[in-house]
């Protein structure tokens, strides 16, 4: 009995995640290294510092931790700066009616992501007052795919993880879920995605009633 609905940001409500490769892409340019889209699979539902890590080792570059945070800043920089002109028109297909299905039939819903410019992204597009939790990257000490994030997300919702659904758009992410013990639908592709309990192309796929 589904009675609440775990939504993952970046990929799922939103298409920044086209945005976040291309900043970190700028940095390991600079860097003198490339890396592929295929490597940028495992970025997704990753922390801002762990991905700077994973392509730095990708790279072969090792830094300091004060050049490391040097780094991460400069690349959110870049990054809020492609965001910064995202409208209600960026919410990816799908996203706002499945919400307002959502809120207007009472069942509960948060938001699960590891990014720590989750609520600039739900402000700009316009979705934010449709949540009753937000578990963000200021939140979380453990990156996907550990639960924390999907299990302090029920928590706050005051619901159980077997009455939860989380959609997801990352490998890790759906990881992240089954060890939550909570249902899970995978967005995307379901080559990458094929443990989620089922994986759509997008969320205009998902049915309900009206
Ligand atoms: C996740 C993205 O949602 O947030 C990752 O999938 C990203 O790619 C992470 O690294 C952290 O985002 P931010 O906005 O805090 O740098
Ligand atoms: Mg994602």
């Amino acid at each position: 009995n589904i009675t609440a609905c775990i939504f993952d940001l970046d990929g799922v409500l939103v298409d920044t995640a086209g945005y976040h490769y291309q900043a970190w892409r700028v940095m390991a340019n600079d860097l003198g290294f490339d890396f592929t889209e295929l490597q940028n699979e495992k970025l997704k539902g990753v922390s801002r510092i762990d991905s700077l890590k994973l392509i730095l080792g990708w790279g072969n570059v090792t830094k300091s931790e004060e050049e490391m945070l040097f780094l991460a800043q400069k690349k959110n920089d870049d990054y809020l700066k492609m965001i910064e002109q995202m409208t209600p028109e960026n919410l990816l297909p799908g996203a706002s009616d499945l919400l307002k299905y959502l809120k207007a039939n009472s069942y509960k819903v948060a938001l699960g992501s590891a990014s720590k410019n989750a609520k600039l992204i739900l402000d700009k597009t316009g979705v934010l007052p449709l949540f009753d939790a937000i578990v963000d990257g200021n939140i979380v000490t453990s990156s996907k795919p550990d639960p924390q994030v999907f299990l302090k997300a029920a928590e706050l919702l005051n619901e159980q993880p077997e009455n939860c659904v989380v959609f997801e758009d990352a490998e890790a992410g759906v990881e992240a879920a089954l060890r939550g013990k909570m249902h899970v639908i995978g967005i995307g592709d379901k080559e990458i995605l094929g443990d989620a309990d089922f994986v759509v192309k997008s969320l205009e796929e998902i049915e309900y009633n009206n």
